[in-house]
């Protein structure tokens, strides 16, 4: 299991699960397992049933850059059509070698269709909109802490599962839960002005205006688990929910499915519905609130 340090400041949001409980436990396993997702936590999955072909994923390595840090499934298995730059990198990796890259290919359809069946099978609830599997395969990190922010405005639930393809530890650190920091730095954020705001619009406003200029606090006063998930480990977060940051890593498959919020065990913990909440919670200006041990941002 990864290794932990937790920061006494924060909750310990980690909760382990053990895939080989669920032949016993059936769908009590799988509602558990949903209403940890749901409850903001992050889900160390013991005992994952992926079959990882992890020798083949382990020959890629593309170079850093924005382009080719997230990769569609249908970019590596059709690059031709989907993404051309990426074909000169797997050219650079399978040169003449026609039966590895078919092996590859196979072995990222393989995954992919894997994720999708554990998704559906565990979600069980869940109507599910759109299937993406990111794939990973350039050094990434160490990234500023954040919350995960998209453009897209329409009403989705976000399934995300993340496996660690690489030979090294994928190293996180996860900070404080997104409804805390919104009651903490509702007057700095300026949320006031953002009622009845998309969900993502404010994970973005709380991403560039506090936690980015938090990060200009001596370092260490930053509140942050410490996380180094292993070769082939499995974990569930709300990436929407838990700020966090990339401190290294490299290969890796990462879930972006879209569900309807609605069909979600507890509709009300969406991130939507939170969001909307939170705002609608009129809290003490920052320095006037005795509880929050979190420090301030730069003035
Ligand atoms: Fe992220």
């Amino acid at each position: 299991m990864p290794a932990i340090t937790l920061d006494p400041r924060l909750p310990d949001f980690f909760v382990e699960l053990d895939w080989r409980e669920r032949k016993r436990l059936g769908q009590v396993f799988d509602d558990n397992l949903v209403r940890h997702y749901e409850a903001g936590d992050v889900i160390l999955l013991k005992n994952p049933p992926f079959r990882i072909a992890s020798d083949v994923f382990r020959r890629v390595s593309f170079p850093p850059g924005v382009d080719y840090k997230k990769l569609h499934a249908r970019s590596l298995t059709r690059p031709k059509l989907y993404k051309p730059k990426v074909v000169k990198f797997l050219y650079g990796v399978f040169g003449a070698d026609v039966v590895g890259y078919l092996r590859f290919r196979r072995a990222v359809r393989d995954l992919t269709a894997q994720l999708t069946e554990f998704c559906h099978q565990v979600f069980r609830t869940y109507r599910f909109l759109q299937h993406d599997v990111n794939w990973r395969f350039t050094p990434t990190g160490p990234e500023p802490l954040h919350f995960d922010h998209l453009r897209s405005k329409d009403d989705r639930q976000y399934v995300r599962v993340f496996l660690n393809l690489d030979e090294t530890p994928r190293i996180w650190r996860v900070g404080p839960h997104l409804e805390e920091m919104m009651e903490r730095f509702y007057d700095e954020a300026g949320l006031a002005d953002m009622q009845g705001a998309h969900a993502n619009e404010v994970c973005y406003r709380m991403t560039y205006q506090i936690l980015e200029r938090w990060q200009e606090v001596a370092d260490g006063s930053v509140p942050r688990h410490h996380v180094e998930f292993q070769p082939g480990e499995v974990w569930l977060c709300e990436s929407r929910i838990n700020s966090h940051e990339i401190y290294s890593g490299k290969r890796a498959a990462i879930t972006h499915f879209h569900a309807d919020p609605q069909s979600m065990l507890n509709p009300e913990l969406s991130v939507g519905n939170r969001v909307a909440r939170a705002l609608a919670r009129r809290r003490l200006p920052a320095n006037a609130s005795p509880q929050s041990g979190l420090p301030p941002v730069a003035a």
